[in-house]
Parts: C-alpha cells; structure tokens; sequence
C-alpha cells in the first residue's frame, strides 16, 4: 500500500448499495420478436437480458431502494450524511430534483445538502468527484457524502437502441478512511459538444445517432487518457494494462467494453513500439499476436466485471458502479491492495478516468451488496407485458406495487408525484 500522507486524507468508496426492478425481460425473445438474429445481441451486442422497471417503479424509489439499502448494510446512521447527490439523467421534473424526494424517502437530517446532478451517463462519477472533494475540502466536518445514481433507459420501441435498454440503481457511500476503495486524486478528464445521444425536453425516449455515439465514446476514452497521463506528472510510463488488476468501462451494452479495452490496448502497444520494445516493434496492432495479446487482457481485465451488465442492460449513470459492484462482491479479497482503472462516459460529452485501490478488509464491506438475490427474485416478462410497463412508464407511470423494494409511487396529483415506504431493509 502507498504511504499516506498526513495533509491529505484518504478519500473514496466506502459501501456499495445496489437495487434493480423486479422484472426482466431476455433479450433472444425480444429479438425474434423483432425479427432480428439472436447472435447479434447475444454476441455482438453481448447482452442477454435487460432490467425493466414497472409503472410503479420510477428514478425516485430505484435510487432510495439502492440507497436504503446501503445504509442498513452498511450501517450507516442517517446523521453521518452530509450531502446528498442524485445523477440521472431520466428524472421525474423538470425542476423538482429526484434528490430531494430521496432525501424524504430516507429521512436524512435537514441540514443534508442535497441536488440532482445531470449530464448523460457521467453525473454518477461527476456526483463521486464532488463528494471526494467536499470531504479532501474539510468542509464536511467528519461527515460522509452517499451519492446516488439512478435510470431507467429509454429508446423507442422497435429501434435498434431497444436492444440496449435497462434500469436500475447504485448508491456510494464516500467518505474519509473507506472501507472499500481508495480514490486517487490524480484523474484524466475530457469534455466536448457533440450530438451523439441526447433527449428533448417534451420526450421520455433518447434519440440516439448510434454509430457516431461509439465513435465519441472512443474519441473521449483517448482524450481522458491523455489528460490523466499529462497530470501524472511522468510518473505513468507503467502501462495501465500492467498496473491495474482490473480496468471498468462505462456499459451501455458488454461489447463497448471490448471496444475501449481494445482501444487502451492499441495505444499502449503503439507507445511501446515508439519506446523500442522488441515484441511491440515488430508485431502491429492488426497482427494475430495483438489480437491474442488483447483477448487474454480482455479476459482477465475486464470481462470478470461484466457478469451483472449482462444482466441488466445499461443503467446509464449507474453503469460503470454495477460493473464495480459486481467486481467487488466476487473478487474484492483478492484484489486488496490492487489497483483499477475506471472510465466513465456521458454522451454529450464529458469523460473521466481515475484509479482506486481496494483497501484491507474490503470483502467485508460488499458481503451484503447481494446481487445474485436481487437477480434471482426477478420475474421474467413477456415482450407483451415487457411493452405494456414501457407504456405506461413513458406516461409518467401508474402508482402500485409490488414486494421488491421499500418504497413505491403512491400517486399522481395534479402533476405532483407522491411516494410510499414499507419496512426499512434490513
Ligand atoms: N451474429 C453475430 N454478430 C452480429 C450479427 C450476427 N448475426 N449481426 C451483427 N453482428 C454484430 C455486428 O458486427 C456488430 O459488432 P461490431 O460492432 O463488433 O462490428 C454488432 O453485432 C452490432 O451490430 P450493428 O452495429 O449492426 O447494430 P445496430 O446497427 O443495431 O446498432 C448500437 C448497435 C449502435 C449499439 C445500437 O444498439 C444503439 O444505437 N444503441 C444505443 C447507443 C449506445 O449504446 N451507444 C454506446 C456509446 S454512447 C454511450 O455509451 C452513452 C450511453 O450510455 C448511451
């Protein structure tokens, strides 16, 4: 482990909480459905199911189920939280934050400051960057900041987007000495105007310009990487691909994560082949040997962190934190002490790469993150049903319930949204 050093405290993940709507829908059915072959979304999209939240289930009771959750897993009281952030870019107001329904759901202390954080898929890390610094600031007096990324992905129905749908929810506790991953402050950042993905005021569904959006993804994993090489002050020449036990992309459906590994790979094989390495300088990146070089760093990279995106389709700002928690759960003993390298995405765009590292004892923190039960509990939808709760989500909703979570829409009057709670989890 690095040494600490006494004037800056050691800031990062401390818990993960994760929720996902009770119902999914696989995607092999969805395509015969719509007529396409099955292997294009199974392998070429790499996707096998997706997570479809009900007309009861909004923004609002995904983020408070992943948030209550963390709190009572971790034992968090509610007067330790000192800033409440909320990133979606699905929200149910134009002006009234998500936040501050979450705020009421959970019961936090009024003096908690609390807003709703939007740009695409990135607010979730720009809402982790915040906290960081707000706790590196002092200003949090020994408070802790849970931040909350929460979405339901929308495209029309019979698109070729609709095959990358999904929903869900993930909470971060962040605070001084976590339990689970330390943040380091050095992070690369990339920002630029481009229409690649983007949703109008007057509609629910994203519009998307799929193939340039992959291009920018790409464009914007480039600049980020340049940007966190330059603030390293030359202290990176050790290849990402050496250093990190694990590298997390954000997820709109697996396969993206193979493009950008592969991507990140091209570059370093390319800056070895400039430094005069034997082996880079005389294989190119289109040889068989890059490609086998790249499918065994894919493998052990990258792919292990996959296994619950597959699962449940992108959550858009929750994305990269489920590949986290899904890492974590399963391999967090072994990683102690690792480093892994993080991208996230928004479309828009803005990009940002940083690094962690899993801290003794981390096992212990995602024993009850529990995203197998959350999988197991799920209720496979028809495509008929699967369209009838897309529906009535893109009206606004429909209170109701089910047994999934802790919270529910209640109602809707005159254009107010009203939220129940049952039991707290335990
Ligand atoms: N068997 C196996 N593979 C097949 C196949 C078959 N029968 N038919 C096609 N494929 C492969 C294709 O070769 C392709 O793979 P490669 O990209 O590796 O070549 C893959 O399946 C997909 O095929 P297409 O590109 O033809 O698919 P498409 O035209 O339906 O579009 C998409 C795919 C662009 C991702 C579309 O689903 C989409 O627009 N999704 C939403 C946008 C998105 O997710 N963008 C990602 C970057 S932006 C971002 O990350 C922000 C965000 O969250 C939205």
């Amino acid at each position: 482990m690095r040494e600490q050093s006494p004037l800056r405290p050691r800031v990062g993940i401390d818990r993960i909480g994760l929720y996902l709507p009770g119902y999914a829908l696989a995607l092999d059915e969805l395509a015969r459905a719509r007529d396409v072959p099955v292997d294009k979304i199974l392998l070429g999209l790499g996707a096998q199911k997706m997570a479809v939240a009900p007309p009861w289930e909004d923004t609002v009771t995904l983020g408070a189920n992943a948030a209550a959750r963390v709190l009572a897993s971790g034992r968090v009281a509610r007067e330790e939280i000192g800033l409440l952030l909320v990133a979606t870019e699905t929200a149910v107001d134009h002006a009234k934050p998500v936040s501050i329904f979450v705020h009421e759901l959970l019961e936090l202390p009024s003096n908690c400051r609390t807003f709703e954080l939007k740009h695409a898929c990135y607010s979730g890390t720009a809402g982790v960057m915040i906290a960081s610094d707000w706790i590196r600031s002092g200003a949090a007096r020994g408070r802790k900041a849970l931040v909350v990324a929460t979405d339901i992905a929308r495209y029309d129905l019979r698109s070729s987007a609709e095959f990358t749908q999904g929903a869900g929810a993930v909470a971060l506790v962040v605070s001084e000495s976590p339990r689970l991953l330390e943040l380091d402050p050095v992070t690369g950042v990339y920002a630029s105007n481009v229409y690649d993905f983007w949703r109008p005021l007057d509609r629910r569904e994203a519009l998307v310009d799929g193939k340039y959006s992959l291009d920018c993804y790409l464009a914007a994993l480039d600049g980020a990487l340049d940007d966190y090489r330059s603030g390293l002050n030359g202290a990176g020449s050790i290849p990402l691909t050496a250093r990190c036990a694990a590298l997390l992309y954000h997820t709109p459906f697996p396969k993206m994560a193979h493009k950008a590994h592969l991507r990140l790979l091209e570059r370093e094989w390319n800056e070895a082949a400039r430094r005069g390495d034997e082996y880079a300088s005389r294989f190119s990146t289109g040889s068989p040997e890059f490609a086998q070089a790249a499918e065994q760093s894919y493998a052990a990279l990258v792919e292990p962190a996959l296994g619950l995106a597959r699962l449940t389709g992108n959550t858009y700002t929750a994305s990269l934190y489920v590949c986290l928690a899904w890492l974590a759960e399963r391999r967090a003993r072994e990683l102690v002490g690792r480093e892994v390298g993080l991208f996230s995405y928004g479309s828009g765009c803005c990009a940002e790469f940083f690094s962690g590292r899993f801290v003794d004892g981390s096992a212990a923190a995602t024993a009850e993150i529990g995203a197998a039960e959350l999988l197991e509990r799920r209720r496979e939808l028809s495509v008929a049903e699967y369209e009838s709760f897309m529906r009535e989500g893109a009206q606004g909703g429909t209170p109701g319930r089910d047994d999934t979570g802790f919270c529910h829409l209640a109602a809707v009057r005159d254009h107010k949204r009203f939220y129940e709670r049952s039991a707290w989890p335990r």
